[in-house]
């Protein structure tokens, strides 16, 4: 599987304009997700399942730690084959509203170079009620299937008020809707910055509006936020605390970063991106300190109040690991599956096992945190002595 798509689907992939490519894989996804059969071929061909990895989070258990990140299935269209393909979980959308016909092109490109992807597509997508119309729900209850919800992109709705009242509505269509009520988790985007009014959902006041202005819709139904990646260790630690006062169940630690001066860019690729005057921002390698980083921070700080999922630049086991040592329960990612193909969820999952093994963990459990768990133990002892 490795091989062919490496040295066979990747070449042809590459070479062609990356929003097509993903159209057309979309709607092959959606076909071979239609059929018993092809889904257990490509669940035979793919998945990988073992007792150490699978784990119960605010009610909800997760056969395998890692998931696809909001923003690869727009409109919901995959659970059916992602669940397949042997994810744990997935986060449909960013769904808004009303529907938008995506940033002007182009809304994606390719960095090699830097494994990492730009993107500029500004919540395209067909809007909450149509993608409820089309949604179908795996049947295995272990596949999570949550609905990523921002603030419908127009420059009508980029004030904090307009915003603000955009997401509740989606939220009350939500549970006024038969399927609107059948997702296992709800993650509210407050971190796109590719929307017009980007980062006013950051702001303190406002996020304690709106994070109870949800609760008040959903009750103790399983919320999740998505959080920036670049952000000031201060910010972040006020933005969190307000999210632990509101049961927010997990924060999504992080989404695409801005900044163009990133070391972990190929400077000879990001000159061609600025002298061809590409708009939007990017995912992958240049995400993972800042995700890295984050986690540490926010697990450190909060502990077990508040679950943190880890995503940004994973590519492998040894990538889902650290951030799972950092405190991240679950992963998720995009880019990596891009990059490596879809074998290479069961290939973490395996490659998990093997790393927990060798650490002398018998469940994933034990390894979350692990290293700030140590760092607490040293101190203590410190005191002691
Ligand atoms: C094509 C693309 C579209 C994305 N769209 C969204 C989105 O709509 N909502 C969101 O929360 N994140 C979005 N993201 C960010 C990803 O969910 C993720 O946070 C980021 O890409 C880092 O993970 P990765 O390095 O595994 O891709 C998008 C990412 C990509 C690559």
């Amino acid at each position: 599987m490795n091989y062919l798509y490496s040295h066979i689907l990747k070449p042809v992939f590459f070479k062609l304009d990356p929003e097509f490519v993903h159209e057309r894989v979309t709607k092959l996804g959606v076909f071979l997700g239609r059929w018993k059969l092809t889904r257990a071929i490509i669940r035979a061909l793919f998945r990988y399942s073992h007792p150490a990895l699978e784990q119960e989070l605010s009610g909800l258990h997760f056969k395998n730690p890692v998931g696809l990140s909001a923003g690869f299935d727009y409109n919901i269209q995959l659970p059916l084959i992602i669940e397949s393909v042997g994810f744990g979980f997935m986060s449909g959308g960013t769904v808004t509203f009303s529907s938008y016909e995506g940033n002007p092109k182009p809304r994606l490109a390719r960095l090699p170079k830097s494994r990492s992807l730009l993107v500029n597509k500004g919540f395209k997508n067909l809007g909450l009620e149509r993608v409820l119309e089309q949604v179908d729900f795996p049947e295995d209850k272990d596949f999570h299937l949550g609905i990523s919800i921002g603030a419908t992109n127009s420059p009508f709705v980029c004030d904090p008020e307009g915003q603000v009242e955009d997401i509740l509505k989606s939220f009350h269509f939500l549970m006024g809707h038969p399927k609107g009520k059948r997702f296992s988790y709800y993650e509210l985007n407050i971190s796109c910055p590719n929307v017009a009014g980007s980062g006013v959902l950051a702001d303190p006041e406002i996020l304690n509006r709106l994070l109870q202005g949800i609760r008040e819709i959903i009750g103790n139904r399983v919320l999740f936020v998505k959080f920036q990646a670049e952000i000031e260790l201060g910010e972040a630690r006020e933005l969190v605390a307000i999210m632990v006062r509101h049961s927010v169940d997990a924060i999504i630690v992080a989404n695409l970063v801005k900044k163009r001066d990133n070391p972990a860019f190929d400077r000879e690729e990001m000159k061609l991106v600025n002298e061809r005057g590409w708009k939007g921002n990017f995912s992958g390698k240049p995400v993972e300190k800042f995700s890295n980083d984050l986690i540490s921070n926010i697990y450190r700080e909060f502990g077990d109040q508040i679950k943190i999922i880890g995503v940004g630049g994973v590519f492998s086991a040894e990538d889902a690991y650290e951030k799972i040592k950092r405190g991240a329960s679950l992963v998720q990612l995009i880019t990596g599956m891009i990059f490596e193909g879809p074998q290479l969820i069961g290939s973490i999952n395996k490659g998990l096992v093997k790393l927990l093994k060798a650490d002398g963990y018998e469940h994933i459990s034990e390894a979350v945190g692990v290293y700030h768990r140590e760092e607490e133990d040293i101190s203590k002892n410190q005191k002691v002595h």
